[in-house]
Order: structure tokens, then C-alpha cells, then sequence
């Protein structure tokens, strides 16, 4: 059976649910036009700004665990670019490629004067709507980003503010930050009440890079110094699943879309994980910058493939996992144990260096959990050969 990988999206139809997130994969007029060429549904501009600042170099590193890039770093501000440059961009991008999403992302400081100035551009150009960056998280000495994303009542004044001078051209897409923790749900919600039309989300989440054990210098480092620097990709979609879990149940998410982003890639997981919590679709960064754009051929082969294998489609994917995420009050209180299934233990012993209770013993050829198992699941979390269950305590 074919399946449809078209969503729609306030009113756009996106070809496809793999969009490009603001970042170097949209850094100019023929980046995107690279990318759409190349089948991206959609595509968020570089965060545009009134007076572009002059890049540090370098300023992208990458973390690395046995070869395999785990997260990389940048602390990369917005685009070199001016306003008046990228409206001429979208101009011509919206006209070649009438049938892809396009979306601004503006980038100003706490007065909303910035952010009308910068949306004012994009009027009359073409472009569906605009995101709002309150999510930068290496931008807060400039009073940008994350500093303003922290804010709910801040995020809620600018978001009107912008809605006021766009009125019903634009659609607006506050961006958040996983540094709103634990009131995500709560800026989300008052963003929407302001007038925005879809939630963005997540940003990079700042951290300070590895510093190397024999010289003592940062391992990225700008003329010898380093500073904070927004991490992304695999490492950071446990927050971005907690982000956009607590937003979709914060907002009516089927007449307020959410763009969900951090860490997807061609991993199927990571594009199941943030549809079955409640994203429209799926924006995407280091995933491109570190494999290319074709990698898009795989992302959507290996989820029209997942569909068919599950006989779901995206509308009944959409959600789907949201019921089973709760507050630690509602989770259930019954005592559990492990229990190891002798059919599929394979006795690499992995359980009992994982064990905190000394509950797994292992005699020559058999394993068994004893009477001071907890419950606590981290052997059964751990086993590589599923072998390990968590059932009643009699
Ligand atoms: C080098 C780099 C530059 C970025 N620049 C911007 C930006 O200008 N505006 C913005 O909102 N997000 C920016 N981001 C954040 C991404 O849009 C995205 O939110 C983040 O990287 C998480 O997605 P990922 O894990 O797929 O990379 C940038 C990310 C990287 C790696």
C-alpha cells in the first residue's frame, strides 16, 4: 500500500514532513534553493536580524562517543544577512517553489519595536509566516534568545506585538526553548492566547564544550577562548520529547500545529517519537549539516516504510504516544520485580554491574534475582537480549 507523507499544515500543504530548521541548511537564497531541489518539504530561514554581527571562527564543534557524532556545538549568532536581502530571497523562493513552505525567522531583543521592524519585511513577499526566535541560548548577553524565551509574559507581549503588524498574512511560530522548563506548556499557552497560530521547538540547549585533558584549552575554541555554545542532534531529543509532550498538552495542538525539532534524523525513532507526541511535522538541522540534503531520500523511505510495516498512516500516528505521558502523581504504585527469561539470557552479566541492590547472582551457567530486587528496572532497562521483564511481586 502507498502512503501519504503530505501533512497540511495551517492551511500549506507540505509535500512531505521533513522541513529545514533555521541554520546554516538555509543560510541563503541558494542553500534553500539547493534544498528544495533536493525534496524538502519546507524551510525556516537563518534567523534574520536587524544589524547582521560578523561570525566567530570557528565556531561549530562536534561531540563525539566511538566514532559516532552524539551532539555537535556552535555558537554561531543569526544570519550575516540584511532584511532587505532576505526579503528579496523569499521574494524569488516563494515564486520558484510555489508548492514548498517558507517561513522567516526573526531574531530581535525585549522591545518589540525590533521584532515589527524585522517583520514589516516580509510582508507582500510570499512567504506563509514567520518564526520567532526566543531560543537562542548563546545570544543572552545581546538580551536575545533564551533569555526571552525564559519569560512567558515577555514571549506573550512580543508574539502580539508581531500578530498586530503581520495581522492575517502571516502566520506566526514562537520558537521555544528547553531552558522554559518546567513552563513550556505554560509560554506556550500564552503565546497562543497572544495570537500566535503553531509552536516551534526546541533550540539548541547551551552547555560549554569539552576541554582537552593535556593543553587544558577548550576543544572549541575561537582564537584560544571558548564560551557557551548551543548544543543539538542526538543528545538532545530526550528534551525535546519532554518540550513538545508538555506543549501539545498545554494547547489544542489539531488547531495549533506544533514544528518539532531536536535530534531528528534518519533514525526512525527519532522521527516516530515527536509525531506520536503531537507534531504536525518535523524540522531538521545537524542532521543535514553533517550528512547532506539527500539524506531526506532515506528519512522518508525509512518512514513510508515504518507506516507500511504498521499499517498506520500520520494522521493516526499523530498523538497516539501522548496518553502515555502523565505527571509522577498519576503513575501507577504497584510492586514489581524483574524476572529473567532463561530462553533469551545469554549471560553477558550486564544486569548485575547495573544492579544497585544486589539482587542478581550468577552461578557458573545460571543467573537468578533474589528477594532484594526493588523493582527498580535498570537491569531490565540494560539487557541487551530483552530477557528480562518486570511482573507482579507475588
Ligand atoms: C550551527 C547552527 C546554527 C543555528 N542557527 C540558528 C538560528 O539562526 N536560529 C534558530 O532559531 N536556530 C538556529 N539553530 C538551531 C536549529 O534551528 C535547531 O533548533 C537545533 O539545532 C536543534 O535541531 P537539530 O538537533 O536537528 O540540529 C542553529 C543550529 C546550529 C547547529
Amino acid at each position: 500500500m502507498t502512503k501519504d507523507l503530505k501533512v497540511n499544515f495551517l492551511g500549506t500543504e507540505l509535500i512531505n514532513p521533513f522541513v529545514l530548521a533555521s541554520a546554516p541548511p538555509t543560510k541563503d537564497y541558494e542553500t534553500i534553493k539547493k534544498a528544495f531541489e533536493a525534496g524538502w518539504a519546507g524551510a525556516v530561514t537563518k534567523s534574520v536580524v536587524s544589524s547582521p554581527l560578523k561570525d566567530k571562527q570557528p565556531r561549530i564543534g562536534h561531540i563525539k562517543y566511538k566514532g559516532k557524532v552524539l551532539a555537535s556545538q556552535n555558537y554561531e549568532m543569526g544570519s550575516v544577512y540584511t532584511p532587505e536581502q532576505w526579503a528579496d530571497w523569499a521574494v524569488k523562493l516563494t515564486k520558484e517553489f510555489p508548492d514548498r513552505m517558507l517561513y522567516a525567522s526573526i531574531f530581535a531583543d525585549a522591545n518589540p519595536d525590533g521584532w515589527k521592524y524585522l517583520a514589516e519585511y516580509f510582508l507582500g513577499t510570499g512567504i506563509q509566516g514567520l518564526e520567532l526566535n526566543f531560543s537562542c541560548p548563546h545570544s543572552d548577553h545581546n538580551g536575545k534568545g533564551s533569555i526571552i524565551g525564559q519569560n512567558p509574559d515577555l514571549c506573550a507581549s512580543l508574539t502580539e506585538a508581531v500578530k498586530k503588524t503581520v495581522g492575517e498574512e502571516l502566520k506566526i511560530m514562537p520558537k521555544l526553548t528547553y531552558l522554559s522548563h518546567p513552563n513550556e506548556g505554560l509560554v506556550s499557552r500564552m503565546c497562543i492566547e497572544a495570537g500566535a497560530d503553531a509552536i516551534a521547538g526546541i533550540n539548541t540547549i547551551a552547555g560549554l564544550c569539552e576541554i582537552n585533558p593535556y593543553n587544558l584549552k577548550p576543544r572549541l575554541n575561537t582564537g584560544g577562548k571558548t564560551t557557551a555554545g548551543g548544543l543539538s542532534y542526538h543528545m538532545i531529543r530526550p528534551f525535546g520529547r519532554l518540550v513538545i509532550s508538555r506543549v501539545a498538552d498545554a494547547i489544542d495542538w489539531k488547531k495549533h500545529p506544533i514544528s518539532a525539532m531536536g535530534g531528528v534524523s534518519k533514525d526512525i525513532g527519532s522521527i516516530v517519537d515527536y509525531l506520536s507526541l503531537g507534531a504536525n511535522h518535523l524540522q531538521v538541522c545537524t542532521e543535514v549539516m553533517n550528512n547532506g540534503f539527500n539524506v531526506i531520500d532515506e528519512m522518508k523511505k525509512n518512514l513510508l516504510d515504518y507506516l507500511n510495516e504498521t499499517g498506520r498512516t500520520l494522521d493516526n500516528l499523530r498523538g497516539k504516544a501522548l496518553p502515555y505521558v502523565t505527571v509522577w502523581n498519576n503513575l501507577d504504585e504497584t510492586d514489581r520485580v524483574a524476572r529473567i527469561s532463561w530462553d533469551d539470557c545469554v549471560l553477558c552479566e550486564e544486569c548485575i554491574s547495573y544492579c544497585q541492590y544486589d539482587a542478581i547472582q550468577y552461578n557458573k551457567e545460571d543467573l537468578s534475582i533474589n528477594e532484594n530486587c526493588n523493582g527498580c528496572g535498570s537491569c531490565y532497562s540494560v539487557c541487551p537480549t530483552n530477557a528480562i521483564t518486570m511482573v507482579k511481586k507475588d
